[in-house]
């Protein structure tokens, strides 16, 4: 037997990859899980179904460490605030940032606090939370009024707020962008992503600007931000006070990373829209039975996103949907939203199960 050299090893998480790229010193303490480097898989029958010569990829960051892009954020938040000799940190959550702070700064040796919105975390957020060993905080309130709160508790006490306004989350996410380059030769023409806070779009334009400054790419991307009807505030310009959406991950009203997407719109001649709920789970579907991909509602707004965007796609055009989140994450939503044929409570006799079969 010899080694397969084709299995990749050694990958040592993303600030060792891209050391030079980001604001660490030989002084930092790297906190890693090795997250990043997740592939660009092609996504065939979307592209079919678009025609034109056009070429659909899925950035799939539901395979970071904890099933979604927060790692690529949280590795560098928790590092910088290891190296500056924080004990706790907190967030606000919809979910996934609580898994990913809990998981990294537990590892570190910090206390996680992370406020939630009671009953609207999905299942297997609230799971990993729990297992990571945070202390959770559920409120009788929104996303937007925990984000309040923990702002103003990491003022006045000695805890490290790791939501996307710490600015080390987004230099940590920016490099999907460089492994999108990597991956491609060049940036994509268009980059479809979900948008809640705003913070990975901004992260993306980050990386895609870098990589362009320096010579690595030749273009830069559009960037056509999605959000879901009902929970709109950048599609809208405006504040949404009671948002609303099955995509509990992007259900914010108030997003603190409102003027940087904005700035990132116009740079990148982009583009906001919102998709309904319905469209939401019609691409969720769609990627699972057609292109054996399994993300979170969230995730699917790109999907949904581009493929209401179809007739304004230039042939041979290169397009890559950011699924940021992992659908193992949300459960409840994939036993209540599937076109699965499920027969149960069958007795274990081969006649009748090939008979159920229509044999
Ligand atoms: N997709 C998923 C799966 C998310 O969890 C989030 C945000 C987004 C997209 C939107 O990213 O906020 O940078 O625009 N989740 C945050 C959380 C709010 O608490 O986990 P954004």
């Amino acid at each position: 037997m010899s080694l397969n050299t084709k299995k990749k090893s050694g990958w040592p998480g993303l600030i060792e990859a891209y050391r030079d790229w980001l604001p660490v010193t030989e002084a930092t303490p790297i906190i890693t899980l090795q997250e990043g480097d997740t592939p660009l898989i092609p996504l065939n029958a979307i592209s079919s179904r678009i025609g034109n010569g056009v070429k659909v990829f899925a950035k799939y960051d539901g395979l970071n460490p904890t099933g979604s892009f927060k790692d690529r954020g949280m590795t560098m938040a928790i590092s910088k605030a290891k190296e500056n000799g924080c004990e706790a940190v907190i967030c606000a959550s919809t979910g996934n940032t609580s898994a990913s702070a809990a998981a990294y700064a537990r590892r570190a040796g910090m206390r996680a606090f992370v406020l939630i919105p009671d009953g609207y975390v999905a299942q297997g957020k609230l799971a990993q939370a729990l297992v990571y060993g945070a202390e959770v905080l559920a409120i009788k309130g929104n996303f937007d009024k925990a984000l309040e709160i923990v702002r103003e508790i990491a003022e006045r006490y000695p805890v490290t707020l790791v939501n996307s306004t710490n600015p080390f989350r987004l230099e940590g996410q920016k490099t999907a962008a460089f492994e999108i380059i990597e991956a491609l030769g060049n940036a994509p023409d268009w980059i479809c992503i979900p948008m809640g806070n705003a913070g990975n779009i901004s992260a993306y334009w980050m990386g895609f600007e870098a990589y362009f400054k320096a010579g690595i790419s030749k273009q830069l991307p559009k960037m056509l931000g999605f959000q879901a009807i009902g929970s709109a505030p950048l599609v809208l310009n405006t504040t949404v006070k009671e948002p609303k959406t099955i995509a509990t991950a992007i259900r914010i009203g108030n997003p603190v990373n409102r003027e940087k997407a904005l700035i990132v719109k116009e740079k990148s001649n982009g583009k906001f829209l919102s998709v309904t709920d319905q469209e939401i789970i019609n691409a969720y579907k769609l990627l699972g039975k057609e292109e054996g991909i399994f993300c979170e509602p969230a995730s699917a707004a790109s999907v949904a996103g581009l493929l209401k965007c179809k007739n304004e796609i230039k042939n041979e055009s290169t397009i890559v949907c950011i699924l940021t989140g992992n659908g193992l994450k949300d459960p409840d939503c994939a036993i209540n939203n599937n076109d699965a044929t499920f027969f149960n409570g069958l007795d274990p006799n081969i006649d009748k199960i090939a008979q159920t079969m229509g044999f």
